[in-house]
C-alpha cells in the first residue's frame, strides 16, 4: 500500500494508538482528519502537530448519522478517503453476568458500532471509487485487540465487541480483495493512551443501572497503561502491517506464545470421532453451486 498523497480519517485519533497513527501518516505525507468525540483533545493535538495537512471533526462514532456527516465534511476538504483507520475505543472491565443493558450498548456501540459505522460510511465509497478509476487501492484498519483473541472473565463486553471486530475485519477483507482495497485488523497489548478514563465520556443516556466508577480501579489501570508501548511506535509498526497488507497486525512480540497455546487448546478440544460416512461438507458445498 501507497500512503503519500491520500487522504486518512482517523477515529480517536486525539490520543493514544490513534495518536501514533495519526503522527505517522504525516510523515508520510498523508492527509489526516482526526475524528474524536473529545473536542478539547482535537484542539491541543491539532496544536501540538501544527500542520496543514491535517483537520479535526468532533464525532461519536456510535452515530451513524454523525458518521455520515463528519465523512463528507472531511471529504469536502480535503478530498476522498482511502485510507480509514476504526480505532476510537472504550473499555470496561467487569464480568457479563454484572454488567446492564446499558453497559451492553456502551461498549457495543461504540467498540463494535463504530467499526460498523466506519465500514458501512466508507467501504461503498471506496468500492465505487476503485470500480470507477476514480481512485486506486485503499485500506481499511480496524483496531481490535490482543482481547480479539484471548477471553478473560471480566472484560466480558469488550472481548465480545473486539472477536466481533475480528469477524467483521476478516471477512471485509475477502469481500474488499477484488476492488484492490486491502483490510487489516490491529490486535495490540497495552500502549501509553488514557483507555481507563473511558468514563469520563460515557453518554448521560446510558448511565442507567451503571456501576459506580470504581475510582481505584481507574487509578491502577491508569499505572498500568504508563508501562505500554509508546504511540509513536505503535503507529509505525500498524502502518508495516499496512504495507504488508497484513491480515492481523501484532504490534506487540509478547504475546505470540498466548496466541499459540490458544489454538494448540482449540485444536485440542477436536475428538477423534470417525468420519461420518453421510456427511461430507464439501460435497454438499458443491451441490449447492
Ligand atoms: P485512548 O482513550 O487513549 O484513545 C481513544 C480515543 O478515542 C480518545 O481520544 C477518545 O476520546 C476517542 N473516543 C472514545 N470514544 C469515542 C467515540 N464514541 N467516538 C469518537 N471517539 C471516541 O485509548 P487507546 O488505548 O488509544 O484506544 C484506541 C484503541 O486501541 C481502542 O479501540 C482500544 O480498545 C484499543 N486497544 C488499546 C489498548 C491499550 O493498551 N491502550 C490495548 C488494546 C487495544
Amino acid at each position: 500500500q501507497d500512503f503519500a498523497g491520500r487522504t486518512a480519517f482517523v477515529t480517536g485519533g486525539a490520543n493514544g494508538v490513534g495518536l501514533g497513527i495519526v503522527r505517522g501518516l504525516l510523515n508520510e505525507g498523508v492527509k489526516v482528519a482526526i475524528a474524536d468525540i473529545r473536542q478539547d483533545a482535537i484542539d491541543k493535538t491539532l496544536a501540538s502537530l501544527d500542520n496543514r495537512e491535517v483537520m479535526g471533526v468532533q464525532l461519536d462514532v456510535a452515530s451513524r448519522e454523525g458518521f455520515k456527516e463528519a465523512a463528507d465534511k472531511v471529504e469536502a476538504e480535503f478530498g476522498p478517503v482511502s485510507l480509514l483507520f476504526n480505532n476510537a475505543g472504550i473499555n470496561l472491565f467487569q464480568p457479563i453476568e454484572e454488567s446492564s443493558y446499558d453497559d451492553w450498548d456502551w461498549v457495543m456501540g461504540v467498540n463494535l458500532g463504530g467499526v460498523i459505522n466506519g465500514v458501512m460510511t466508507f467501504a461503498p465509497r471506496m468500492k465505487e471509487r476503485a470500480l470507477s478509476g476514480e481512485v486506486k487501492g485503499g485500506h481499511i484498519t480496524n483496531t481490535a485487540s490482543m482481547a480479539a483473541f484471548i477471553a478473560g472473565g471480566s472484560p466480558g463486553i469488550y472481548n465480545t465487541a473486539k472477536f466481533a471486530v475480528r469477524g467483521l475485519s476478516y471477512s471485509l477483507r475477502h469481500s474488499m480483495v477484488d476492488y484492490g482495497i486491502g483490510v487489516s485488523m490491529v490486535c495490540p497489548g497495552l500502549v501509553k493512551s488514557y483507555i481507563y478514563a473511558s468514563d469520563d465520556i460515557r453518554p448521560d443516556n446510558l448511565k442507567g443501572d451503571m456501576k459506580p466508577v470504581d475510582t481505584k480501579a481507574v487509578e491502577r489501570l491508569a499505572g498500568l497503561h504508563e508501562f505500554g508501548m509508546e504511540p509513536d511506535v505503535i503507529g509505525e509498526r500498524i502502518l508495516d502491517g499496512i504495507r504488508e497488507n497484513r491480515a492481523n497486525i501484532f504490534p506487540h512480540p509478547d504475546h505470540k506464545d498466548e496466541v499459540a497455546e490458544l489454538f494448540d487448546e482449540v485444536l485440542a478440544d477436536y475428538r477423534d470421532y470417525p468420519k461420518d460416512a453421510g456427511y461430507d461438507q464439501r460435497v454438499a458445498f458443491e451441490k449447492m453451486r
